[in-house]
């Protein structure tokens, strides 16, 4: 099969790619990087010739509510357009455990992403996963103002990004299952622990984390749970400390 990867370049997407590469599948790879805007969507029709499925990864670093609907927005119709054009019969899309019910800020965007796909009438999958252990490192390289480390209060449980892109390759080469199961992690974390523990690693000693509360209904949804898998959930295996272990230090 070919199977494109809208955000193939990222931190999950790079690990869906090798996931495509070693189920014995053909990568696409869809991003700036790789000459395609999915925003403007100019030559997304002619990239994605052949393409059998679509597993939209893409993202956007912004927090603002109107920049993430907008991203998610046009992203997605443009990718299902395309995808229609070309032939393609399988969409599969990645959002985040939490973020339809919140509804606000960055989950704005992730919610009209998933609601856009759940007024279709076939043809996709949707997961929605926890935060991956890659989250912490993400945001020390959003958070930090010189030496000071900052954390926002939150509880999570943070998911292998090698398990979910498994999760989502196999849902790629399936039939389409419109909403599937959660995916989480095996245990909940306090995000200001993970935070404390990359950066440690990272600098080969203790740091000190401020850990604050963020403004607003996403900072409230970090804090009361409301991100944490429900019962229906499944769990991976590997921890954030099994992971952070297996991390090569940088520079080192
Ligand atoms: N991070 C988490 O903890 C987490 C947890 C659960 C679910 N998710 C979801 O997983 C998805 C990926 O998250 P991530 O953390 O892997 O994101 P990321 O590391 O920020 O990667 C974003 C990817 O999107 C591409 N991209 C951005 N703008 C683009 C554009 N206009 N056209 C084409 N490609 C574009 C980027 O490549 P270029 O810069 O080359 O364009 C990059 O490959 C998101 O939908 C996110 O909501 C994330």
């Amino acid at each position: 099969m070919k199977i494109a990867i809208a955000g193939g370049t990222g931190t999950i997407g790079r690990r869906v790619v090798s996931a495509v590469e070693s189920a014995g599948h053909i990568p696409l790879i869809l991003s700036r990087r790789t000459g395609i805007d999915v925003l403007d969507g100019a030559g997304l029709v002619d990239a994605m010739s052949g393409v059998d499925a679509v597993i939209d990864v893409s993202s956007t670093p912004s927090m603002r509510t109107n920049t993430a609907v907008e991203f998610f927005t046009r992203a997605t119709k443009n990718l299902l357009e395309a995808g229609r054009l070309v032939g393609s019969t399988h969409h599969v899309a990645l959002s985040i455990i939490g973020a339809l019910a919140v509804d606000a800020q960055y989950y704005a965007g992730k919610a009209a992403h998933e609601r856009l796909l759940m007024d279709l009438p076939d043809g996709y999958s949707l997961l929605r996963a926890s935060q991956f252990h890659e989250f912490a490192g993400q945001l020390t390289a959003r958070m930090g103002i010189g030496a000071l480390h900052f954390a926002p209060r939150m509880r999570s449980q943070p998911v292998s990004t090698t398990e979910v892109a498994a999760e989502l390759v196999k849902l790629a080469t399936g039939e389409p299952q419109g909403v599937v199961a959660d995916l989480a992690g095996p245990r909940e974390e306090r995000m200001a622990d993970l935070v404390r523990a990359q950066l440690a690693h990272d600098a080969g000693r203790a740091q000190r984390v401020i850990e604050v509360p963020l403004p607003g209904p996403m900072g409230r949804a970090m804090r009361d749970g409301s991100l944490l898998p429900g019962p229906g959930a499944r769990l991976g295996s590997e921890t954030f400390a099994d992971w952070l272990n297996a991390q090569g230090r940088p520079n080192a």
